[in-house]
């Protein structure tokens, strides 16, 4: 590889600690399988590392200050610590059920961190490369980003993910002097091949750079949920420069010298497309040149997920929640929460290639779990172990690796090594699956179960054995990207549960013969690709693994034939009808927004249509305990009836 030569380089080359990081997140709201995404390649990336024998230093963290955040705290009516507390937790949990072993969660809130930042801030400002300056122009809350008035789109933010209305700031500021660096940054940029990935990223860098590199402006004087601007009363560092120290916090930056000397500078950054060009790409250079550290390594911006070729947004109820969705996978298939959780991390990292844009849907995330997990990987599991455990006491038989079946293996474990070094996620699956695949025909041609005679035994043992001893392999090739399924492998096969090492995966006839297999449930228990929908949100969406849903999800819902006993006005309200309802065996009070077309007197004695069992709501003091059905999307066209007198309370089915 070849890297950026900055000061510090030596030292940079002799450090003991792979150090790879994710960005930390906002904590405006809850962790999606955006956020998840990059973690989970940060993830497998250390577990990798560490599989390959290496120290690893794995961060990830939360970023907590600044304007937008403390905006949500106030919307909940809750401090912003209150609030950061929450989320952070909510973030930690979210890691854990996914499998993401990170060895530092950082918060920006954390003292230490805040100290960290005041040094640098103070470092810099003593070097002359912080300096004041009033800062009049454009600010977009929502990205936390300072907008020039020539870069605005329709007087809009210009990012196309965001394009909210921006608000004027002018205020007393202090600006970082990036572009002292401009040049510098350049040459070096062109120099490091691997220094900014993929290539359209690199490119991109190297055009802001020729555009001219601006000076920043680091402080905020009307932000006051920030780490305090050194020395001064009121002003906050700007929430970017705070949250890129963070790199340097979990590195021990500036007194743990001895941890900074192992672990600085990071190998790997990663972070979705938007983040890359401005702000890791030159705001955070240029404060380590400023410093006087050494550069990171290699930055590198993977894509967006959208959601069914839709942004996800919250307004559309399509924000996918790995956990829950591992969950509900979990839930309609039978298979363990860890096993799902592992198939969510197998599809974000199979499905598109690394630094490519993708799309999210659950039929492919399920076409994916039948195809390669249940049918390759599953099978070959579910083809062998009841042999095993009826025709040789659920042990191990002897028997020796087959050439070819060797050969296979370490093909692929080989492509493997490349491909992950190169984070080409996607393709080292693809290698490996080649492998399963193959052993898959493998058995075909073996054809063990058929060969029953006495003296075939031992053939028929020395298949079963090449089988186990390459899930044992493969078990451990899977590990990085499914850790949980790595384990289960293990046992299944009749290996130590424990992860064992690269080396050991390379290594062949290493499964001992004799060892008990562990024969239980199929680890992925196939699913009915046409019937099986899962839910993708905390809050039940609308998106689903079809555009249908099942008998069993309408019988769900309680439609009844209900007749109005009473209807009056809301009191202060021209929409809103309060109305008492029978069901035949029982009345209901319901709040129907239905006042601007109807008059109350006159649905008395109709017959309607309610969803009885919808959750009861408080609507102005009165408790509501269910829903009329009507048509039209703002103003209310017509109400749902009956077709004649039907009876009353009568199930709509
Ligand atoms: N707090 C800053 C990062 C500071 S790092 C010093 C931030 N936070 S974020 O929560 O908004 O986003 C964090 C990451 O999530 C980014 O890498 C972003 O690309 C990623 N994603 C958010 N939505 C995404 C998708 N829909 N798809 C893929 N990743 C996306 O920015």
């Amino acid at each position: 590889m070849q890297h950026v030569q900055v000061r510090g380089q030596e030292a940079a080359d002799r450090k003991s600690v792979f150090y790879v990081t994710t960005p930390i997140y906002y904590v405006n709201s809850l962790p999606h399988i955006g956020h998840a995404y990059t973690t989970i390649a940060a993830d497998v990336v250390a577990r990798w590392q560490r599989l390959r024998g290496g120290e690893v230093v794995f961060a990830t963290g939360t970023d907590e200050h600044g304007a937008k955040n403390a905006q949500v705290a106030e919307e909940r009516g809750i401090s912003p610590q209150e609030h950061v507390d929450a989320v952070a937790a909510a973030y930690q949990a979210e890691w854990e059920a996914l499998g993401i072993s990170y060895d530092c969660f950082i918060r920006t809130t954390d003292p230490q961190h805040m100290r960290t930042v005041q040094h640098v801030f103070r470092t810099l400002q003593e070097g002359g490369l912080i300096y004041r300056a009033p800062y009049e122009g454009w600010y977009c809350v929502a990205d936390e980003t300072f907008v020039a008035e020539s870069d605005m789109v329709d007087g809009k933010c210009p990012n196309p993910e965001c394009g909210r209305p921006l608000v004027r700031v002018s205020e007393e500021s202090h600006f970082f002097r990036a572009s002292a660096f401009a040049e510098r940054l350049e040459a070096l940029i062109g120099q490091g091949e691997d220094f900014i990935g993929p290539r359209a990223r690199r490119n991109e860098v190297l055009g802001l750079l020729r555009g001219g590199l601006r000076d920043t402006c680091v402080s905020r004087a009307t932000v006051p949920w920030g780490v305090p601007v050194p020395g001064e009363e009121g002003p906050t560092i700007y929430v970017w420069f705070d949250a890129l120290v963070n790199y340097l916090t979990v590195a021990g930056y500036p007194d743990d010298v001895e941890r900074f000397a192992a672990v600085w500078p990071p190998d790997l950054q990663l972070m979705g497309k938007e983040i890359l060009p401005r702000f890791h790409g030159t705001v955070w250079p240029a404060m380590l040149m400023g410093l006087g550290l050494a550069l990171p390594k290699c930055l590198y911006a993977h894509g967006w997920w959208t959601v069914e070729g839709q942004k996800m947004s919250k307004r559309l109820g399509n924000v996918v929640d790995p956990v829950v969705l591992a969950q509900s996978l979990a839930a309609k298939t039978g298979a363990e929460v860890g096993v799902a959780a592992d198939a969510v991390r197998y599809f974000v990292m199979r499905e598109i290639p690394f630094g490519a844009d993708g799309d999210f849907s659950v039929q492919h995330l399920l076409g994916r779990f039948n195809a390669d997990l249940a049918n390759d990987l599953g099978n070959l599991l579910n083809r062998v172990l009841p042999q095993v455990v009826a025709r040789f006491e659920g042990k191990v038989p002897e028997g020796v690796v087959e050439e070819a079946v060797g050969a296979s293996r370490l093909r692929a474990l080989g492509e493997m090594e490349g491909r992950l070094e190169a984070l080409d996620f996607s393709g080292a699956l693809s290698a490996l699956w080649e492998h399963v695949r193959g052993l898959n025909k493998y058995l075909d041609t073996a054809a063990p179960w058929s060969r029953t005679a006495e003296h075939e035994r031992r053939a028929v043992g020395a298949v079963f054995y090449n089988v186990l001893e390459e899930l044992r392999a493969v078990a451990t090739a899977v590990e990085p990207f499914m850790p949980t399924v790595a384990s289960r492998l293990r046992e299944s096969a009749g290996a130590p549960a424990e992860s064992e090492g690269w080396e050991a995966a390379k290594a062949l006839n290493r499964l001992a013969s004799g060892r008990a297999v562990r024969k239980g449930a199929p680890l992925f228990p196939r699913v009915d690709l046409g019937k099986t929908m899962l839910s993708i949100s905390k809050e039940e969406s609308p998106v689903s693994g079809s555009a249908t849903i099942s008998m069993a999800q309408f019988q769900q819902m309680d439609l009844r034939v209900a007749e109005v006993v009473e209807a009056e006005r809301v009191a202060g309200t021209d929409r809103l009808l309060r109305l008492v309802v029978s069901l035949g065996s029982e009345g209901r009070t319901v709040v129907a927004g239905i006042g601007d077309r109807y008059q109350p007197e006159a649905l008395v004695g109709r017959q309607l249509v309610l969803l009885a069992n919808l959750e009861p709501v408080t609507i102005r003091g009165i408790r509501s305990e269910g829903m009329i059905l009507a048509v039209g999307e703002k103003a209310v066209e017509g109400l749902l009836t009956t077709d004649g007198q039907v009876t009353v309370g009568g199930k709509v089915r």
